[in-house]
């Protein structure tokens, strides 16, 4: 498919987890995550400009400081990726903010670290609900004007925000989380208006941010990340819904492959399984390069088994929410 004039593959590539997360790798071992990616096919990129975090000592602005590191490396790879660069969040108390100042400052902060002052789409991360999202999209219409914006894109935006959006200059991705774990987008009736208005999806964390491979809970995070608010990795709530790790696991197992790739396996052949859903483009991520790799090795499931997952799904009622209960309500506004 073709974003911001770009051919971009169903494979992408979301870059938080390298900053945001991972705090123990080095720079070095990170921008091998980043090249596999790139020689993997995983050509849409996800940063954002606070991906590198927010507290004392903490520098938000680290994830594109690094891909600035990988652009002075590898300066060819700049027209080869299409990249998305998230922001309208206060930083200061990190609600949605798509007021023309907060806009402004994200572009002067993007263009800091791009080698040119070209990006192929800006991603409002969460629908201003006290501004409206059309003064949100009339406020991004000027970098599209000017040239130096692409594209924009509306991230955990419900049917009515994206329809309206939509009518004011044209939607090129609707970014949400969606996996075996979230499927919220769906019962909400985004990927219907999506599929209607011909706008692709970028599924984001189709790891469900790591529970789905089996390997992250709440005992192997360390005390300093994130996930240890939201809920899925709270211990009691972990184990309610442990029944979707385990059948994944054991689906893993038997086809000699890994949970991730069950799981990623599984998103993709959403799309075209279901006529009145829209294009995806998953969005895993991982800062090693061999998980990388893995990840994006697409793998074929017996019918069987994507039976059991949908079944399983199908009557799957989440313990939890998505993030916690402050976080969830800026979802699907
Ligand atoms: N719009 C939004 O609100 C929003 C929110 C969250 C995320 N996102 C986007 O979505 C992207 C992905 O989300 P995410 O990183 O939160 O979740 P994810 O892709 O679902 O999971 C990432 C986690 O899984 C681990 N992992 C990846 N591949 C693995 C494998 N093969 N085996 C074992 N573990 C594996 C990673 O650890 P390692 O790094 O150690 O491999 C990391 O802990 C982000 O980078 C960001 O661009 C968007």
């Amino acid at each position: 498919m073709k974003i911001a004039a770009k051919e971009v593959n169903a494979d992408g590539y979301g870059l938080m987890g390298l900053t945001l997360y991972d705090k123990v790798q080095s720079d070095e071992h990170k921008l091998e995550a980043m090249k596999t990616a790139v020689e993997q096919g995983a050509n849409f990129w996800n940063t954002g400009v606070f991906y590198g975090g927010v507290g004392p000592g903490i520098d938000p602005e680290a994830n594109l400081a690094l891909l600035k590191k990988y652009f002075e490396r590898y300066p060819e790879d700049f027209d080869k990726i299409c990249l998305s660069v998230k922001g309208a969040v206060n930083i200061s108390n990190f609600q949605p903010d798509s007021s023309k100042e907060n806009i402004c400052r994200d572009m002067e902060i993007t263009f800091k670290y791009l080698p040119k002052k070209q990006l192929d789409m800006y991603t409002i991360s969460r629908v201003d609900s006290k501004l409206g999202v059309e003064a949100a999209v009339r406020n991004v219409l000027p970098y599209i004007q000017d040239g130096s914006v692409k594209s924009y894109c509306l991230s955990e935006a419900g049917s009515e925000s994206i329809r309206k959006a939509h009518a004011i200059y044209p939607v090129a991705a609707v970014e949400v989380e969606f996996s075996l774990f979230a499927l919220d987008v769906v019962d909400a009736g985004v990927f219907k208006t999506c599929a209607e208005l011909g706008i692709p999806v970028i599924a984001y964390a189709p790891l469900g941010q790591g529970m789905l491979t089996g390997k992250v809970d709440s005992n192997s995070l360390p005390e300093n990340d994130i996930r240890k608010n939201w809920d899925r990795f709270q211990t009691e709530v972990y184990e309610k819904n442990k029944g979707l790790v385990d059948l994944i696991s054991q689906i893993a197992t038997k086809n000699s492959v890994t949970n991730a790739q069950v799981a990623l396996q599984w998103v993709r052949a959403q799309s075209s399984k279901n006529k009145d859903y829209p294009e995806i483009i998953i969005l895993p991520g991982s800062s090693n390069a061999a998980r990388v790799k893995e990840n994006f090795t697409h793998i074929s499931l017996p019918d069987e088994d994507i039976k059991q997952l949908d079944d399983f799904v199908t009557s799957f009622k989440r313990a939890g929410g998505r993030y916690n209960a402050h976080a969830d309500a800026n979802l699907l506004q």
